[in-house]
């Protein structure tokens, strides 16, 4: 088939899927089918750049990071809510509309209040093209790009689109990848978010597209800003919304009357908790947009809708203490010891301040009364320092120590970064972290935060490798260690040895790389001896690792300690396979392949990566060894050494048949599709 007829085919067989995916919530394709066709595309656009198009499913991250962000002008002004805190005021907003509105009778739409950040998305004939924050509702901020990466945001709406059209909605993160994504982040030193709402804001507000594309957004629409066509109620654009395929909450309710706006906010009320993304409150719209132009608004409230809130579910307790523990990579975090209070159906004794940023901003000191909530229905946080039970003497600052309460070393703040480490690489408690880290991700099972600690402090433990080659003896001489947790822990040992490359990188504890990091290098290098040859260009051009993670992980594979502590874990004995599916199946998993002369569609540094991604190895040499020489156009000597010494030889078109054979796209789809799935 004709390549542009083909990749429009795909483009809109992948839109519909999604679609169908996010809009319609009823998926058609399996996620492995969806990822062969998006794989196939993107074969195809790489061998005819020509033919790639901006709304490209494959086109969301494609942007450079950008210095700062661009100022929108809004054509039309984001406003805000009134908020109805108690029944009574929902009662007054009815009144005032039945006074100006006379006889007439009022529809309602009760919709979920979202705790995310309102953005506004502008379309032409059908395009995506500029997107920005709400910012003061008059100005907001330019980001599209990175708007661009949020999978429930389509490039191209569905159906038949107006010539222009504005949606707006709020971009939040659900709660179970909120947990996941902190959890995440706390295993690969990075800092961890307050609640959703705060790391939906900052996701969005990366400069660098690339990390706002690795972070779990989602978004709902709920009005239309300025457009070609006109609605005549609220629940039509809703409605016309989903059409286009832009996605609207499936807890929207179209409401007769006040009783019925009533029964609505105690529906949501009662199931708040089950729905997968944080709510505080209920947003009541009057329904008809005639009606609502006569309303109006006062300032920037509109007459015609209220923020209804739900009762805040939060207990006040006592900060009996604040105490800095050190993590693994030295980051000092500020945790208050409260005194035990039941917040949302479990006891809470502690909560993270987080770092000293936010220490401040909110003001803690030792024996206030706060307010304590569950971010995301989990993480324990202090909403606010009760002011008026602080004693009148006032109470002393808290303040952040100036040694590492572990090991006295000198500690240090990078100017520009909300955490505070300690300098000292050989800290107890750095020690410690980073053996309890190495310990979870190689699923070493039994060696627990306590045994970790008896290890550093009896010294009989200075780096991961040396749990490896200590003697059983040892191991026993520790407090509350018999031999059968001994012969546990060692059959424990043992057993880990036989990892996976992407386990062994993640327990490496490189700064900034989470498990996805590790994958992408594990399928990239495809052996730890890889890993340590690779040049910062090298890692910059890993698919998904921006450049200030590829600067870290270059930072850390530099260091001579570093360096021994890896070889010495291969030394003694981790074998760390390469990810099993890469190297099982594929033609060039792994093979040697060397390239020679110039290709349209690749440079030679695509082809490499694509070979590598595969599992191969390029080689800048033809020899026996040699599996594959692939020869594009003015291939030289390389070729006739090929030729005379039998290697096989292909050219661009066979180069791109054999990345087209199966098992390297299905092991893709099981780790998640690049598009389809968040
Ligand atoms: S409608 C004038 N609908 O609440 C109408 N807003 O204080 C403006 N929000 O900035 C927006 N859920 O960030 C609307 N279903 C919903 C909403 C919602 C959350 C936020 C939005 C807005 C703020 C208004």
């Amino acid at each position: 088939m004709d390549p542009a007829r083909r990749a429009e085919e795909l483009r809109a067989q992948l839109r519909e899927a999604s679609h169908r995916y996010y809009v319609l919530d009823a998926p058609t394709l399996s996620d492995a089918e969806y990822d062969r066709l998006f794989r196939e595309l993107e074969e195809l656009e790489r061998a005819h750049p020509e033919l790639v198009t901006r709304d490209s499913p494959t086109q969301r991250v494609g942007a450079a990071p950008s210095e700062k962000f661009g100022k929108v002008t809004h054509s039309r002004q984001m406003m805000s809510l009134a908020n109805a805190m108690k029944d009574e005021e929902l009662g007054e907003f009815a009144e005032r509309i039945r006074r100006l509105l006379g006889e007439e009778k009022a529809r309602f739409v009760v919709e979920p209040k979202l705790d995310g950040l309102a953005v506004t998305l502008r379309y032409e004939n059908g395009k995506f093209v500029q997107g920005a924050t709400r910012g003061d509702g008059l100005v907001g901020e330019d980001v599209t790009q990175n708007l661009r990466t949020i999978k429930a945001i389509p490039l191209q709406l569905a159906g038949d689109p107006p010539r222009l059209f504005e949606a707006r909605g709020e971009v939040f993160i659900p709660k179970a990848d909120f947990v996941r994504m902190n959890e995440e982040r706390e295993r690969a030193g990075e800092p961890t978010f307050v609640n959703p709402r705060n790391s939906a804001a900052g996701s969005l507000r990366q400069l660098d597209p690339r990390e706002t594309a690795r972070r779990p957004l989602s978004i709902f629409f709920y009005e239309v800003g300025e457009s070609s066509e006109k609605f005549a109620s609220h629940w039509r654009k809703l409605a016309r919304l989903r059409e286009l395929g832009l996605r609207t909450n499936p807890e929207n309710k179209l409401c007769e009357s006040l009783e019925e706006v009533r029964a609505a906010y105690q529906a949501l009320l009662q199931k708040r908790h089950d729905i997968p993304y944080e709510i505080d409150g209920a947003v009541v719209k009057v329904d008809s947009e005639d009606q609502r132009r006569r309303l109006g608004a006062v300032s920037r409230t509109p007459r015609w809708a209220i923020a209804w809130k739900f009762p805040a579910e939060e207990e006040a307790t006592t900060v009996e203490n604040i105490f800095v523990s050190v993590g693994r990579t030295g980051a000092l975090t500020p945790v208050a010891a409260l005194k035990p209070v039941h917040v949302g159906g479990v006891t809470v004794s502690r909560a993270t301040l987080h770092n000293e940023d936010e220490l401040r901003r909110k003001d803690v000191r030792v024996g206030d009364r706060v307010f304590l909530r569950r971010a995301g229905d989990v993480i324990p946080e202090i909403v606010r320092v009760i002011v008026e039970s602080r004693p009148p003497e006032g109470l002393p600052e808290f303040q952040m120590p100036r040694t590492c309460p572990a090991c006295g070393a000198e500690v240090h703040r990078e100017p520009g970064e909300a955490i505070t480490r300690c300098t000292n690489l050989s800290c107890p408690a750095q020690l410690v972290g980073r053996l309890r880290h190495f310990a979870a991700a190689m699923d070493v099972v039994g060696l627990g935060e306590e045994t970790c600690i008896r290890l550093v402090q009896t010294g009989l433990v200075k780096t991961p490798a040396d749990l490896y080659t200590l003697p059983r003896d040892q191991w026993l001489s520790l407090e509350r260690m018999g031999e059968k947790s001994v012969d546990n822990l060692l059959a424990a040992l043992e057993r880990s040895k036989r990892t996976s490359l992407r386990r062994f990188i993640s327990a490496l504890g490189i700064r900034l790389v989470g498990e996805a990091t590790a994958l992408a290098l594990a399928r990239r290098f495809g052996s730890a001896e890889a890993l340590l040859d690779a040049s910062l260009d090298d890692l910059q051009s890993v698919r998904d690792v921006g450049p200030e993670v590829a600067g870290q992980i270059f930072e850390f594979l530099q260091k001579p300690e570093n360096r021994a502590a890896l070889r010495r874990l291969l030394e003694a004995g981790i074998a760390p396979e390469p990810e099993a599916q890469v190297s099982a199946a594929g033609p060039f998993a792994g093979k040697t392949v060397v390239l020679t002369g110039t290709m349209a569609g690749y440079t030679r540094e695509e082809a490499k990566a694509e070979i590598e991604r595969r599992g191969g190895r390029v080689a800048g040499t033809v020899s026996r060894k040699t599996d594959l020489v692939v020869a594009g156009a003015d291939a030289g000597s390389k070729l006739k050494k090929a030729e005379e010494l039998g290697v096989r030889v292909v050219d661009e078109s066979g180069f791109r048949e054999l990345l087209q054979v199966p098992g390297f796209a299905q092991e893709r789809a099981e780790a998640g599709g690049p598009e389809h799935r968040g």
